[in-house]
């Protein structure tokens, strides 16, 4: 599936220090526990720091592979009213992700009980920085009644087994422009 790229919505201009920075510290970084993947995403990452590869799909979530190296990987994702990961956990993997845009609905399950329902239901805010520990079982979406996308930076240490493709998101239809803000 291609990407819409939502780059013309927000100005056309984009930062890499930010990222360039995020990155940096994880390369820094002695050790990747999920706090420390946290900290780092404590750094402000405003929505034209995204941009050079945020898109979105009609389909479902957008997941662009920024890095991957052996220690980490870092994800932007782009998602629509209505779109939403499966319930997932992330194996061995360490995990945390920042909430850039939009309003991140997210599901915590009891590890082993799915069946059972979410445990916690949380909305994230903007600015919200979102921890999940290797085995944690969860979900996020964007609502099927967001009044905008919803874009989220997400690493996880080691990479997930199953990365991304790497891609750039490619300029397309103009009929997945987002909504105006409230
Ligand atoms: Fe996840």
């Amino acid at each position: 599936m291609d990407c819409a790229v939502w780059t013309d919505a927000i100005g056309g201009a984009h930062t890499e220090d930010v990222i360039s920075g995020v990155l940096a510290r994880l390369d820094a970084l002695p050790e990747l526990t999920v706090d420390a993947l946290a900290a780092v995403l404590a750094t402000e990452i405003g929505l034209p720091d995204t941009s050079r590869w945020l898109g979105f799909e009609r389909e479902g979530r957008c997941r662009t592979l920024v890095r991957r190296t052996d220690r980490y990987e870092l994800i932007v994702i782009g998602w629509l009213p209505g779109h939403g990961s499966p319930v997932h956990d992330h194996g061995a993997s360490a995990c945390a992700f920042r909430v850039v845009r939009g309003d991140a609905f997210e599901e915590r399950f009891p590890r082993g009980a799915e069946a059972a329902g979410p445990r916690i239901l949380t909305t994230h805010r903007a600015g919200t920085v979102v921890r999940a520990s290797p085995g944690e079982v969860h979900r996020v979406a964007n609502a099927p009644d967001a009044n905008e996308p919803l874009v989220t930076v997400h690493i996880y240490a080691p990479p997930l087994a199953v990365p991304p493709v790497p891609r750039r998101p490619r300029r397309s239809s103009p009929t997945l422009q987002p909504r105006a803000s409230t």
